[in-house]
């Protein structure tokens, strides 16, 4: 059987590849899901990343047939699916809340669909998928003599035992604590190696989401704003949503005022700001521009002028957090607000205090352009803590005000 020929309620053999073509979804009134196109090659392991409501759920209830989409198609392994019923789908699905069999034990519930399926071998394909997630010596217990995470495992054993063409995974780690979660996400990728099917993992968590996946998707209100390796995602976001929810930035606003072959340069309040040309999204105009915190290094006077790098300052230390490895520095800066700093723990004596005058630079390549501006917050409509976030405006620009004054 080759990828093509993916089984109606059987076995694979190997993942599928899954298409979105076109696809969305409006409920009465609100559109969840908008022209959605993804391709997910077989076997590899993707991650649906966005916050809270952005249309995570709703995209893997499509694939799974317990949703209709609105407009668009779904294919499995090049068949169009999307007429067909959620049963004859070659997919499982793995839900936040997972649900086995309370008056089974953990052999039953993990036996129950292929025995249902009436697949012959169903008992030693059962303890397999146990040996798989490291439970098979507890087959004879019931769910409630397991811990939470071992719960978990057995619901992901139920799952896989089915060899799914296509797995999706809806936070399934969500009810873990940390530790277990970190445990989870390790064997997570292990069996997904192990088996080869195409797994399709959403989260909330960007840590999550960069360190399990091959290719990463990360989600804004129903759309795709940027899809590649976690590597890439991260050195060069392409909008402002991306360059702070997955990881921290800084982003500094300001016209173009100078375009070369190889570099832009923005003026951003007085402050010049290169960015190669082949790293902006944009080349002209109003843009804004980039630098993740652990790029950008702290100095004591004003450097030397280095046409490799940018130079911001000078701001003053407003937050130190020392974390052992490094220490995470807020620096205000006159115009342009806190930014962010990250400095490895190398030596005693690069430790700046609370208040000390600072300069900040980094090198020309670390920085991006992005396609749109950094106005709106990438905290999504659905965290509309506006009391805090207000106090903690309120209380940055008092700070400006007192730094431009002094
Ligand atoms: N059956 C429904 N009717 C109306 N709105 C819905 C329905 N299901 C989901 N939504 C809305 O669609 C949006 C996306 O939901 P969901 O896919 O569950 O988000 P996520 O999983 O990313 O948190 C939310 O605003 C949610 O309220
Ligand atoms: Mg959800």
């Amino acid at each position: 059987m080759t990828n093509n020929e993916v089984p109606q309620g059987g076995f694979a053999e190997a993942g599928a590849d899954l298409e979105l073509v076109g696809i969305s979804k409006r409920f009465p009134g609100f559109t969840a899901i908008e022209e959605l196109d993804l391709t997910i090659p077989a076997g590899s392991f993707f991650a649906l990343l966005g916050p809270s409501g952005c249309g995570k759920t709703t995209t893997l209830r499509l694939i799974a047939g317990l949703e209709e989409p609105t407009t668009g198609r779904i294919l499995i392994g090049g068949r169009d699916v999307t007429a067909t019923k959620a049963y004859q789908r070659p997919v499982n699905t793995v839900f936040q809340s997972y649900a086995l069999f309370p008056n089974m034990t953990i052999m039953e519930n993990v036996a129950f669909g292929l025995k249902r399926r009436g697949i012959k071998n169903a008992d030693s394909l059962a303890h397999e998928a146990l040996q798989l997630v490291e439970l098979d010596h507890l087959a004879a217990r019931k769910p409630k003599q397991l811990s939470g995470g071992q719960q978990q495992r057995v619901a992901l054993a139920r799952a896989v035992v089915n060899r799914p063409a296509l797995l999706l995974l809806d936070e399934p780690l969500g009810a873990l604590d940390l530790k277990l979660r970190r445990q989870m996400q390790v064997e997570l990728k292990d069996i997904q190696s192990e088996v080869g099917l195409t797994f399709l993992h959403v989260t909330h968590d960007q840590e999550e989401a960069m360190t399990m996946a091959d290719t990463v998707a990360v989600m804004n209100k129903g759309r795709i704003e940027q899809m590649g390796a976690p590597q890439d995602l991260y050195e060069l976001p392409k909008t402002a949503f991306v360059a702070k929810f997955l990881g921290q930035s800084n982003l500094f606003t300001g016209d173009v005022v100078t375009t070369a072959k190889s570099s832009i340069v923005v003026d951003a309040h007085g402050t010049r700001i290169e960015v190669p040309t082949d790293r902006a999204q944009l080349h002209n105009g109003r843009i804004t521009v980039g630098v993740r915190p652990e790029k950008v290094t702290l100095h004591d006077s004003a450097p030397k002028a280095d046409s490799s790098r940018n130079v911001i300052g000078p701001g003053r230390i407003t937050d130190v957090s020392f974390s052992g490895v490094s220490t995470q520095y807020e620096v205000t800066v006159p115009h342009h607000g806190a930014i962010s700093v990250f400095a490895q723990n190398t030596s005693i004596s690069t430790l700046h205090r609370d208040g000390d005058q600072v300069w900040l630079s980094w090198s020309v390549g670390h920085t991006f352009g992005l396609a749109d501006e950094a106005e709106a917050e990438p905290v999504s409509r659905f965290h509309a803590d506006l009391d805090t976030s207000m106090i903690a405006v309120q209380s940055r620009k008092d700070l400006e005000a007192e730094l431009e004054e002094a």
